[in-house]
């Protein structure tokens, strides 16, 4: 409450790129002493060891994750493993260095507990950042999400060349890698969404050295329609994927209480937070009677509450990850969440 109270008012009333990197200048200052980050687990609620789950391998110390897209250059690996995370998917990262989009590009919609974003994947390129990531001491698993650089002409084999560079820089340093076909914020970031491409690309990675030696997960976008969806599943059943996140960002805009005058003031770009809730639901619960109990699912979109997580679970979710809820139910959105998981134990 005190953040929603107190911190929330003073931070919504800055531009929210920058208080996204106001607050990475604070997180890294506070991560740089081991005695902060303690100090911190002791205010937070750490999940117990039941909480602890293990999919394609990996032990997961407790099912709540950082999602894609806050933490594109991963820098604050420490902090989130203080915070209570059970794990963090760094990315997208693309292989080549972007600034992303012009500014501004980052909107709220606090009628709606919502963010819309044109980011464009500004990152610092694969290889700086796996190399970071080659690095770090957090015990947390770390998932790499991939994308095309958004590079105006990179197409067919080149795009696909390009991913799998990214791919093979990932695999040596994460625990496991995210394919990203679905991002609504770059030219042709959604070209792989048709399934031909799909499965060009998905072949394509599977050929890169090493690609046996990880989990290997796609991310599709909320706006995908079931019958594509299905086929994408079933391309990726065919490759052997090992998982599924769902979703990323939407580009529609209806049932919001925020005017049409403020929604076509910002313009294009990701819809996010809490009206991705039911249709987040359903993908979950859509990608899970296809593919049956087996292969993983990790669920993301609307998730503001520890209730909201726990409709991820019923839907067939195994992990979740949050990230407007962070912006709306500020850092300790974690620690509640682990708070109920301890309960049900
Ligand atoms: C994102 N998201 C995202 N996803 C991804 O795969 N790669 C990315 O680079 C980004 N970038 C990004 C930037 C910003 C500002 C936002 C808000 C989101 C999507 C994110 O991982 C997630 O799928 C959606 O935001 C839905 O979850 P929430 O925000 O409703 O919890």
């Amino acid at each position: 409450m005190f953040y929603q109270k107190v911190i929330r008012p003073y931070l919504f009333s800055k531009d929210p790129e920058e208080i996204h990197y106001s607050a990475f200048k604070i997180g890294q200052f506070i991560q740089q002493y081991d005695g902060f980050c303690q100090l911190l687990k002791e205010f937070t609620t750490q999940a117990d060891s039941n909480s602890e789950i293990v999919r394609n391998g990996i032990r997961f110390p407790n099912p709540v994750g950082l999602a894609a897209g806050f933490d594109k250059n991963a820098l604050l690996i420490p902090l989130y493993e203080a915070l209570g995370f059970g794990f963090a998917e760094i990315g997208s990262i693309t292989a080549q260095p972007s600034p992303g989009n012009p500014k501004p590009r980052l909107f709220r919609l606090p009628n709606d507990e919502a963010i819309i974003n044109r980011m464009g994947l500004n990152n610092d390129g694969a290889e700086i950042i796996c190399d970071r990531l080659k690095k770090r001491t957090s015990k947390i698993p770390i998932g790499v999400n991939i994308a095309k650089t958004p590079k105006q002409g990179l197409s067919g084999n080149e795009a696909i060349l390009d991913y799998a560079k990214s791919y093979a820089l990932a695999i040596p340093v994460a625990d496991y890698i995210t394919v990203n076909i679905s991002c609504p914020n770059t030219g042709d970031g959604k070209s792989f969404e048709e399934p031909d491409s799909f499965e060009k690309l998905l072949t394509a990675l599977r050929q890169v050295p090493g690609s046996e030696t990880k989990p290997l997960y796609v991310k599709f976008s909320a706006d995908t329609d079931d019958k594509t969806l299905k086929k994408l599943i079933q391309i990726s059943e065919r490759l052997e994927i090992d998982g599924y996140v769902a979703v990323n960002t939407s580009t529609q805009r209806t049932g919001l209480h925020t005017g049409w005058k403020k929604l076509s003031t910002i313009g294009n770009g990701g819809l996010s937070g809490k009206p991705l809730n039911e249709v987040a639901l359903s993908k979950i619960k859509f990608i899970r009677d296809e593919i049956g109990a087996q292969k993983t699912i990790i669920g993301v979109g609307g998730i503001m509450s520890p209730d909201d997580a726990f409709k991820r679970r019923d839907a067939g979710a195994d992990l979740i990850q949050i990230y407007t809820g962070l912006v709306y139910g500020g850092p300790f959105l974690v620690s509640s969440i682990n708070k109920y998981l301890n309960k049900l134990h």
